[in-house]
């Protein structure tokens, strides 16, 4: 069953590559360090599962977004930006077209909220915000970070997680965050594979839990991971 999923996720981003393929190339780098984290943290492997089919589309609304904007050398203007915040919900909306569960459609949905309200397009509080969410969202803000644009630099990793680090408890969570700044360095790097096989199967090379994350490890249920670290 997650094989076809995973069938089916890849034959969106295909379309997505021919329109989008920056933002193709971006989705699966966010798949490969979620996975990666996801697995440290010790989850189930259901909502792994579910992390890596979210990540691969939180961006597939994008499709729709026109490339006038998406190209346009420079920070969005006013009217740009409103246009460009509506991707999740396209995104969202695409996945349910597309067959895929309310899980996977809400980490589409909700990869912009913020802990602190700040986020769109409901400007959830972090209790609301779904954990398999939290963890996308950071991984997608380290990619963006790491990552260049045209109006910035690519951050090194030591800086991005430092900046990142910096908004714990208030735009990220907590406990994302703490899986993140206890990544080796190494499973934070995209790899010449991720492409294919290393974003398909990055657990095959990671060993966990890292230590200091095994604090952070999942309790027995999802309402209490909610409650306790959030
Ligand atoms: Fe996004």
């Amino acid at each position: 069953m997650f094989q076809t999923d995973l069938g089916r996720a890849e034959a969106v981003l295909a379309a997505l590559e021919v329109k989008r393929p920056e933002v193709t190339a971006h989705s699966w780098r966010v798949s490969a360090y979620s996975v990666r984290l996801a697995v440290q943290f010790g989850l189930a492997d259901d909502t792994v599962e579910t992390i890596r089919l979210g990540a691969l589309l939180h961006d597939v609304g994008k499709m729709l977004t026109p490339a006038s904007i998406l190209e346009k050398p420079g920070r969005p203007n006013a009217r740009q930006w409103k246009e460009l915040r509506t991707h999740p919900e396209l995104g969202a909306e695409i996945c349910h077209r597309s067959g895929f569960d309310d899980e996977v459609a809400a980490i589409v949905l909700y990869h912009h909220e913020r802990c602190d309200g700040s986020g769109y397009p409901d400007q959830l509080l972090h209790a609301a915000i779904p954990y398999t969410v939290r963890i996308v969202g950071v991984m997608d803000t380290f990619d963006a970070l790491t990552s260049s644009r045209e109006y910035r630099d690519r951050l090194s990793v030591a800086a991005a997680r430092a900046l990142i680090a910096r908004g714990a408890g208030s735009k990220y969570c907590p406990w994302v965050v703490s899986g993140l700044l206890a990544l080796p360095v190494e499973m934070l790097q995209p790899g010449l594979g991720d492409a294919l096989g290393v974003t398909r199967r990055p657990e095959g090379r990671v060993v966990r839990p890292v230590a200091g994350l095994v604090d952070f490890r999942r309790p027995d249920s999802g309402s209490a991971l909610h409650a306790s670290l959030c």
